[in-house]
């Protein structure tokens, strides 16, 4: 398990790997700590990439960093000049529109036909939110009950009566809160299967809602080819818990690259890695807030990108206002939910 420090093996070949454990949350092995409360290992984030204090001091005072553009005069979207086609731009989401997508990836994208992660083991699953705010109970069905019909069939049970006579006659369950916890990913529109790295355009599904295309199609027109409208046709949503990571990948299913790919970022801060065409390129790293939004169009379609890390620590994750915005008018589940979570919703023209 451990590896050595000077001795590079296989997983620290290259520089985006390298890169990838040095942001990954890794705790300290102390344990005089480790019993009482885990401590995560410090990093270095000062090579990090911020650009709402680059935004700040480009309106104070007009500097950029070396490397760092403006898209366009006078607009607060950001270039890296060695990555064309990435454009980053600062709190495009206002603190409203942020809530509202929150709520909407938690209620109703992971709503069947809709597919998460969870659907391999359970099948199609309804209502999983609220019935984590209900202290529900998924229980398989009793393959010995003559009502069986399916032996891969759950349901959920919120009488606890129910729920222990289940249990005793040897049935599976889980709660729907644990689901929540592990809900990892859901597909809009055009449902992308996972297993065959593909789009599957036979299977069933809800559109993208209109709103979502709206504001899709509003921020990626910086990175339209001229005269042009981007289609969202599928979308992913992820969800990231203290730990969770997305690797280092391309997005490279969707036929034509010129068109961008929308990318939202809602909840606790994250550090995105932007690498090159090469995993040996080393990659920019910077921080991903709510509300920020990333495009990527053109050759950026051919760089390796990933999330090694997300903050929910207060000090780090900063969402304060987003907490209390969202405790405010949508209640204590969704705030305490996002206040451990990152969402990130990214939208695709695929054909
Ligand atoms: C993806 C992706 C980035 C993010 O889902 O393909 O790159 O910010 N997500 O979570
Ligand atoms: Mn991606």
């Amino acid at each position: 398990m451990y590896e050595s420090a000077n001795v590079p093996d296989d997983a620290d070949r290259t520089a985006f790997r390298r890169a990838e454990k040095k942001y990954k949350l890794y705790y300290e092995q102390d344990s005089k700590f480790s019993r009482k409360k885990k401590l995560p290992k410090p990093v270095d984030l000062s090579a990090l990439l911020d650009f709402d204090s680059i935004l700040q001091n480009f309106y104070k005072n007009g500097v950029l960093p070396d490397g760092i553009k403006v898209a366009e005069a006078d607009s607060p979207v950001f270039c890296i000049e060695n990555r064309p086609g990435f454009y980053f731009i600062p709190g495009a989401l206002s603190l409203e529109e942020q809530c509202k997508w929150i709520k909407e990836s938690l209620k109703n994208f992971p709503q069947p036909p809709n597919r998460t992660n969870h659907n391999a083991i359970y099948g199609p699953i309804a209502d999983l939110f609220d019935s984590a705010k209900e202290n529900k109970v998924l229980v398989q069905e009793d393959p010995a009950s003559e009502t069986c019909i399916n032996h891969n069939r759950w349901k959920f049970y919120d009488d606890e009566e129910d729920i222990a006579k289940a249990k005793r006659r040897g049935c599976k369950s889980v709660s729907a809160s644990l689901l929540l916890r592990k809900l990892r990913w859901s597909t809009l529109g055009l449902q992308f299967d996972w297993s065959k790295r593909n789009y599957d355009v036979s299977l069933p599904h809800n559109e993208i809602p209109d709103a979502l295309c709206q504001l899709a199609k509003t921020h990626a027109a910086i990175a339209m080819p001229i005269g042009e409208e981007f289609r969202p046709e599928g979308a992913i949503v992820n969800y990231f818990g203290l730990g969770d990571t997305l690797g280092g990948h391309l997005d490279d299913m969707e036929a034509d690259w010129s068109k961008p790919i929308v990318s939202m970022s809602l909840g606790c801060k994250a550090i995105f890695l932007l690498g090159g065409k090469s995993k040996d390129d080393p990659p920019h790293a910077m921080y991903l807030r709510s509300g920020d939004v990333v495009l990527m169009a053109g050759e950026a379609r051919e760089c390796f990108h990933g999330v090694p890390r997300i903050f929910t620590d207060e000090e780090n994750a900063d969402i304060g206002a987003l907490e209390s915005e969202l405790s405010r008018e949508s209640g204590h589940f969704v705030a305490e939910y996002i206040k451990t979570s990152r969402i990130n919703i990214n939208i695709r023209q695929v054909f």
